[in-house]
């Protein structure tokens, strides 16, 4: 029986992660270890809390000395590592915590595979979960492949870039077992209403102005979380040691068009006249030193691995809104207290 850590479970994708693992793989046992920070709700997980194989372990990274003790009592074979400070604005308002979050929280749990696995690393693996912003930003034409060099541009990127070459580094010079995914942007249920697309949700519903940074011209290359879940799935079990897959929808969208589409959307669905949300749309002052364009060509896991998105970005984005229409309560726990304090200070004039 496979005992496997997951890190971040609480969080948008690593609960997707998590639900996946515990219904599909029920001889795993899956040990969710999460901090809880405004980013992480066991609500997200409330559906599987209670089957056998599902276990929750309220922990943080940083904590190299709790880490080691469920490494030594629970003897993973297994880590697929999710945890992380995510977001890149509250990044550039306070880089320390992703410093220790995202670089000595990684290499707190990679001291603790090699420690506890030492050469003994047959059916082992440590599996880091990335972002492509640690590729750095393109201009209007490319695509970021498994070889772009890193170019790191703000400081969530900086950290998830370094916390990327402390897990090739063990690969390389301990022999840790290590697979890296670098992935889009992710959207779907669950996801904090602190991002583009959650966060436009939430306004248009209470017919709030929808922030867009600059001239809403910055292009992102969106994926449902479903379809990085099953990815993720696919690498685990799939992927060779030491390689590393980006996953990507081939999905651009400029983030104005983007929020066209979502205000079209709910228009319909709130029975809103056509172009009555996209009146809510507000050009504000623009994110420090904003990545212009990401671009996945995720090829390789396509051809190497059978992986390919199964949605289409209208039906996935329809599916979305539908999620955070009928899960009000979530939406509504999630953004009482310390949310409402973040967006004064992130939206102010
Ligand atoms: P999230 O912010 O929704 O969730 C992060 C989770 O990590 C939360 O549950 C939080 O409580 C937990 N956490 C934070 N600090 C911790 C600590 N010190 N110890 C233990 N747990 C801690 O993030 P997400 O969007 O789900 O992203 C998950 C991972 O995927 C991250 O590593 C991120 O870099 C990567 N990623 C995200 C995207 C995206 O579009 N969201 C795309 C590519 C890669
Ligand atoms: O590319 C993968 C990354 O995608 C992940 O690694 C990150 O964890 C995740 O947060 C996401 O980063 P982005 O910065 O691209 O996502 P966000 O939703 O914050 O912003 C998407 C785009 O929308 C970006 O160009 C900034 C813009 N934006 C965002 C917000 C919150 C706005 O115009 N207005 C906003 O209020």
């Amino acid at each position: 029986m496979s005992k496997i850590l997951i890190t971040g479970g609480a969080g948008f994708i690593g609960s997707h992660v998590v639900r996946l693992f515990v219904n599909k793989y029920p001889s795993y046992q899956i040990f969710n270890l999460d901090k809880l920070t405004y980013a992480g709700n066991l609500e997200n997980l409330k559906d599987i809390e209670e089957k056998p194989n599902y276990n929750f372990l309220k922990g943080d990274i940083t904590d190299q000395k709790y880490i080691n003790s469920i490494f030594k009592k629970f003897q993973f074979d297994a880590v697929l590592h999710l945890a992380a400070e995510s977001h890149v604005d509250r990044s550039i308002a306070s880089p320390m915590e992703f410093i220790h979050t995202n670089v000595i929280g990684t290499v707190n749990l990679l001291n603790a595979a090699k420690g506890f696995w030492g050469a003994n690393t047959e059916g082992k693996l440590f599996y880091h979960i990335s972002t492509d912003e640690v590729y750095g930003s393109l201009d209007q034409g490319g695509y970021f492949t498994e070889t772009t060099s890193y170019d790191p541009q703000s400081p969530y990127s900086a950290s998830k870039a370094s916390s990327d070459h402390m897990v090739r580094a063990y690969h390389n010079t301990y022999k840790i077992p290590v697979v890296v995914s670098n992935c889009s942007n992710n959207y779907g249920p669950n996801q904090f209403p602190e991002k583009l697309i959650p966060l436009c949700i939430h306004n248009i519903k209470q017919r709030k102005p929808l922030p867009i940074y600059g001239k809403g011209e910055n292009v992102r290359d969106w994926l449902y979380v479903i379809d990085h879940a099953k990815a993720i799935d696919i690498i685990f079990h799939k992927g060779k040691i030491g390689e590393t897959y980006n996953i990507g929808g081939f999905n651009e969208w400029s983030n104005l068009d983007l929020v066209k589409l979502l205000c079209q959307i709910m228009d319909k669905k709130l029975g809103r006249q056509e172009g009555e949300s996209a009146q809510l749309i507000n050009f504000v002052k623009d994110r420090a030193g904003h990545d212009l364009r990401y671009a996945i060509d995720a090829q390789k896991i396509m051809k190497e691995l059978g992986w390919e998105p199964s949605l289409q970005f209208e039906e996935g984005l329809e599916k979305t809104v539908d999620w955070y229409m009928n899960n009000e309560s979530w939406l509504e726990h999630v953004t009482s207290g310390s949310y409402q304090q973040y967006y004064e200070e992130q939206y102010k004039a």
